[in-house]
């Protein structure tokens, strides 16, 4: 992965699943229903340990990403989160005004997220170089947008509304957020993670130039501060923007099935790896359709510059048999 990752050969493409580490295993809902909930166990680093090593175990991925959630920058920033079952994330409290921007701090990640450079730590031992271990954080847009809103949304047009309303307190927070966020990623690569990766799930429903100004420029910022391991960056929707995305200094582009490999390719060049982009929802249907699928993806991003993966998390109802059968037809193809 790292080679593919770095524009090295490779003998086959490797693959790994955004949310391999969750719902989709038994394994993982064992350990889940000895907590007390979601938050407990993205805490107790021995244990967010051995649910990020399962899908290594159990389905044979190239790659270990460290089970946490995007949510615990602003949780460290002083917007606790909680998550309620059936709903999602919830903040109790949030940001609508410049003054609760003004009461953000930068997070210290030696103090207010330890549990998960612990556990990034015991993951890496407990690996033993099996595979590399993937780091992340949300991408400083997709931060705010759960910061104002307060929880999931459809539209998230109160966190759209702030941009237009308060310009100058999203920039203030967006630059809280990825100072936060480089400090947060040059602890978890001083732990132990190998790649990272930059999750902007909610890119996709911004104009092209809001992107820019409020999206983009602070992915660039992060991407410019953090040079030490490969880095991805993967903005949901953004195929708008994928020429922008390829002038940033990333390794890797993560792309979801709205996107051509083709097309792609032909926006972002050749000095770029390219990550993704099975339809999830092609794992519901007939082996025959997966497989010729999953085929046909792997020769049209090629041999080379490129890791798989789905275009976005795995669902949790999704059969992990499927899954393996995804990740089996990859590592068994021969081009
Ligand atoms: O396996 C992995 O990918 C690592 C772990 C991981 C989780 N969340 C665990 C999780 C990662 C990388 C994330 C990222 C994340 N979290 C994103 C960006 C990626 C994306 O999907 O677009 C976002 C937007 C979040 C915020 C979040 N966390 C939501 C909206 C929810 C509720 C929806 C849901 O899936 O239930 C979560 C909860 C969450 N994060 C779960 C897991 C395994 C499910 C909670 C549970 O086990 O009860």
């Amino acid at each position: 992965m790292i080679r593919a990752a770095t524009g090295q050969s490779v003998e086959r493409t490797p693959v790994w699943l955004m949310r391999q580490a969750g719902r989709i295993l038994p394994e993982y809902r064992a350990v889940r229903a000895s907590l007390s909930g979601f938050k407990e166990l993205v805490e107790t680093p021995e244990l967010a340990a051995e649910v990020t090593i399962q899908p290594v175990d159990l389905l044979g991925v190239d790659a270990a990403i460290i089970f946490s959630d995007i949510l615990v920058i602003p949780d460290a920033m002083g917007l606790p989160y909680r998550m309620e079952k059936g709903v999602g994330p919830i903040f109790d409290n949030t940001i609508s005004e410049v003054s609760d921007v003004a009461k953000m701090k930068i997070a210290d990640p030696g103090d207010d997220l330890k549990y998960v450079t612990d556990a990034i730590a015991i993951t890496k031992k407990e690996l033993n170089g099996r595979v590399p271990l993937i780091g992340f954080a949300g991408a400083p847009w997709t931060i705010l947008s759960y910061m104002v809103e307060g929880k999931g949304s459809k539209t998230f047009s109160e966190a759209r509304k702030f941009l237009y309303t308060e310009p100058k307190g999203a920039h203030e927070l967006l630059d809280k957020i990825a100072d936060s966020t480089i400090a947060y990623l040059k602890a978890q690569i001083e732990a132990g993670a190998d790649v990272i990766q930059l999750f902007d799930s909610w890119a996709g429903i911004l104009p092209k130039h809001q992107y820019l100004e409020f999206g983009l420029r602070y992915i660039n910022k992060i991407c410019d501060a953090i040079s030490e391991v490969p880095i991805t960056v993967f903005a949901k929707g953004a195929w708008f923007a994928l020429k922008e995305i390829g002038e940033i200094n990333c390794n890797t582009i993560g792309l979801d099935w709205h996107t051509t490999p083709a097309m792609a390719r032909n926006l972002v060049g050749g000095e770029k790896t390219l990550q993704g982009n099975l339809d999830p929802c092609l794992l519901y249907a007939s082996e025959d359709e997966l497989v010729k699928g999953t085929i046909e993806m792997l020769e049209n991003f090629g041999k080379e510059r490129h890791i798989a993966n789905l275009g976005h998390g795995v669902y949790p109802d999704t059969n992990p048999e499927k899954v393996k059968l995804f990740i089996n037809t990859i590592k068994d193809y021969k081009f």
